[in-house]
């Protein structure tokens, strides 16, 4: 029975300082390493045989298939792999038991850190890929929101989502946009202008009182 694993190392928000000891060891040691094409431009050797993670996603699930039967495959997620990552797909192709999972701090996370704002009784959505539902959506006195973006749910779309689902003008947003990178730009304002403002894509989104 082949025992190798999938080892799934959260890389964290971006920048290298913020990567945990324990992913570094098991990327830096890999034979077989996936990620991102920014990932892998950041942390491959030539030495290591690689796999880019496009669109085309059954070219992922066969490298993994192919190089486990040789040795272990390390795939690098954006963040913590727990939360919205590559790992969803793999739990769809691979057995559990052989992923080994190693958190890593998350965009969300670190949004939230620099807001010096806990992160406890967030409600934390994901606008990805995906609208989250009015229920989730709907405001509330106490609420406070922790945001995934994309390039079509953007701060502006969103700001005018949460306006429809009886959020106020006035309500406070704080778009963290390349966290961690040094252009990393954290802009504190109100729904109305955030609405009305050059969309910020890609980012974190946090709303409500703080
Ligand atoms: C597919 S999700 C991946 C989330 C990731 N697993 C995590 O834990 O951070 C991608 C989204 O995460 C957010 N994101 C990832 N890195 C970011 C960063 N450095 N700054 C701001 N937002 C970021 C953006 O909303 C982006 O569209």
């Amino acid at each position: 029975m082949n025992s190798k694993k999938i080892i799934v190392a959260g890389i964290g928000p971006g920048a290298k300082n913020f990567i945990t000891p324990a992913a570094l060891e098991k990327i830096s040691a890999a034979k077989f390493l996936v990620g991102g094409r920014r990932a892998l431009a950041e942390f491959s050797t030539p030495n290591q045989e690689t796999c880019a993670i496009t669109k085309d996603l059954n070219a992922v699930i066969n490298f993994v298939q192919e190089k486990i039967l040789i040795d272990e495959v390390v795939v690098m997620a954006s963040g913590d792999p727990g939360y919205y990552s590559i790992l969803d797909l793999l739990r769809k192709n691979f057995e559990p038991a052989i992923i080994e999972v190693i958190p890593s701090i998350s965009a969300m996370q670190l949004a939230f850190a620099k807001l010096a704002l806990p992160w406890h009784n967030a409600t934390l959505l994901s606008f990805h890929g995906r609208k989250p539902s009015a229920e989730d959506l709907k405001f509330a006195p106490e609420k406070i929101l922790g945001m995934l973006t994309d390039n079509e749910f953007n701060s502006a779309t969103i700001s005018k989502i949460l306006l429809e689902n009886g959020w106020s003008e006035n309500s406070k947003i704080a778009i963290c946009a390349r966290l961690s990178y040094p252009e990393e730009k954290i802009i504190c304002t109100n729904l109305i202008d955030a609405a009305n403002l050059e969309p910020v894509k890609n980012c974190i989104l946090i709303v409500g009182k703080w």
